[in-house]
């Protein structure tokens, strides 16, 4: 079974777009390939965040991957900061990967803005870190999203770059696959921005952790327009917010935005937020229900993740202590 390695950032409550996005298309991945997932910590330290609500989203985070069917009989699933080959490896990595490269990163780029004097240094090397989790388990697919594709590409180059200097034919290619293109989930208030953790505006987003009541209340509240749905695909051109409601119910019930369209088409909105909120609340209220229990125990919670951060360090030691070998450092 080839493995697979995907990593998420603790940097809020897990979003609808988490979980359409990514998350769910993890769930049955762990049934046909070697899975580790990641709550990647140290990735999320290359901004600030304020510790005693930064150990709680990273707790969140995990309830969250197993209430929504990450199961650590199928997979494994941890820490970032647990496991230290990760860092170790990442040190390698910034001594292989060439600035010019980090230059190119558009995320890089798109996050410090104007600001870049001001950013701190790991989130310029944050793809080298991204590289190194990966790479310290030999991972040969990654499920992200289109936004990391890039990331990806440069995790391939450093790979290619290692085995090339040392000789060695040590880091395998990887391959991504690029997930959520089709469910991509946009902001509630904006079809034309993605939903996200960090948006000031918390009716943007539907937050796994929302009630029944919260999701009814920001549904019936989403930005629309006020033509009816159309019977066709084509009549949602021009009309993200329109588009981003028919391609949620899709991706929530299992089917496409052309079934939604067929059964939909032509009611208003205030008719079609209600088929919505209905079939939003009876896929997320599991959800949210096992999250709030699994939170409920926090040792059980952090045993689960200590067993995880034990496996995935089995895996990743040895390859980063045989990849530190490979560089020439002293074996202790
Ligand atoms: N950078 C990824 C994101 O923000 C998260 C991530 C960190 C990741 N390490 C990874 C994804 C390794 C895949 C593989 O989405």
């Amino acid at each position: 079974m080839d493995r697979v390695f995907s990593g998420i950032q603790p940097t809020g409550v897990p979003t609808l777009g988490n979980y359409l996005g990514a998350i769910r298309n993890w769930v049955p991945m762990q049934d046909d390939h070697d899975c580790i997932f990641c709550v990647v910590d140290l990735h999320a330290i290359t901004v600030w965040q304020e510790p005693k609500l930064f150990a709680a989203q990273t707790r969140e985070m995990a309830a969250a991957l197993l209430a929504c069917g990450l199961d650590p009989q199928k997979c494994i699933l941890f820490v970032q900061s647990h496991v230290h080959a990760h860092a170790r490896l990442a040190w390698i990595f910034n001594c292989v990967a060439r600035l010019g490269w980090l230059n190119r990163m558009t995320q890089f780029k798109d996050k410090a803005g104007k600001n870049s004097e001001q950013v701190s240094s790991g989130l310029y090397v944050y793809p080298n870190l991204m590289a190194a989790d990966i790479h310290a388990y030999h991972a040969l697919k990654v499920p992200v999203g289109d936004d990391q594709k890039q990331h990806l590409e440069l995790a391939n180059d450093i790979a290619q770059k290692f085995n090339h200097d040392y000789g060695v034919e040590f880091f395998p290619t990887i391959q991504p696959l690029i997930q959520g293109v089709a469910a991509r989930v946009m902001s509630l208030r904006d079809g034309t921005k993605k939903m996200s953790k960090s948006d000031p505006s918390d009716a943007s987003r539907i937050n796994l952790t929302d009630s029944a009541d919260e999701i009814a209340q920001k549904i019936r509240r989403a930005k629309t327009d006020p033509e009816p749905l159309p019977s066709e695909l084509a009549g949602l051109e021009a009309r993200p917010e329109a588009r981003n409601l028919v391609g949620i119910l899709a991706a929530i019930t299992d089917s496409t935005p052309q079934d939604v369209l067929r059964d939909h088409g032509g009611k208003g909105f205030g008719q079609y937020k209600e088929v919505l909120t209905e079939a939003l609340v009876a896929h997320l209220g599991p959800i949210r229900e096992e999250m709030a229990r699994l939170l409920q125990d926090h040792a059980a919670l952090d045993a689960a993740l200590r067993i995880g951060a034990d496996r995935a360090a089995a895996i990743a030691d040895p390859i980063v202590t045989e990849a530190e070998r490979i560089v020439g450092f002293l074996p202790r």
